[in-house]
């Protein structure tokens, strides 16, 4: 089949590949890139397990093909760390408040957490439940999800917090 070029930038770093039309973003991430945090969990783009943040937005990288991403800016789980290697406030929280257990809904929820605190950085319970509904979880009934994205809202308010005390 024919090939087209796309170009795009993924965690910081710039990737130039040729993709056949209807190969999905997914596979493109996961197959190609190597980039396999995010998951697939189903077909009919309900899970949000391969969720990814393209452009400053959430996406279901299922739903959408690799081509259509040309020249986007892309963050999956991978780039979710700090530079330093240290966990992102979000991770950290996901590991405290116990927000995971077989972890395969983990980079989407926590790639959509990412987005939804900059969009929302002090998100009530029941903005943070509306704001993760793309994300299906069959682990943990969401509640310590909850409290782990309250947990990184609260890590990441804190400068705001003691610049505000000062
Ligand atoms: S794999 Fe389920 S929404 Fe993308
Ligand atoms: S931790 Fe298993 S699906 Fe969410």
């Amino acid at each position: 089949m024919e090939q087209i070029p796309v170009t795009l930038t993924v965690n910081g770093k710039k990737v130039q590949r040729f993709v056949e039309p209807r190969t999905l973003l997914i596979h493109f991430l996961r197959e190609e890139l190597n980039i396999t945090g995010p998951h697939i969990g189903c077909e009919t783009s309900h899970c949000g397990a391969c969720t990814v943040e393209m452009n400053g937005m959430s996406v279901k990288s299922c739903t959408v093909f690799a081509a259509q991403a040309n020249g986007a800016e892309m963050t999956t789980i991978e780039g979710m760390a700090n530079p330093d290697g240290t966990l992102s406030a979000l991770q950290e929280g996901f590991r405290q408040m116990h927000g995971l257990q077989c972890g395969f809904c983990t980079p989407g929820m926590i790639t959509r957490a990412h987005t939804l605190l900059k969009e929302n950085p002090n998100p009530s319970e029941e903005e943070i439940r509306m704001g993760i509904a793309g994300n299906l979880c069959r682990c943990t009934g969401y509640q310590n999800i909850v409290k782990a994205i309250q947990y990184a809202a609260e890590q990441l308010n804190q400068p705001e917090t003691q610049e505000a005390a000062e």
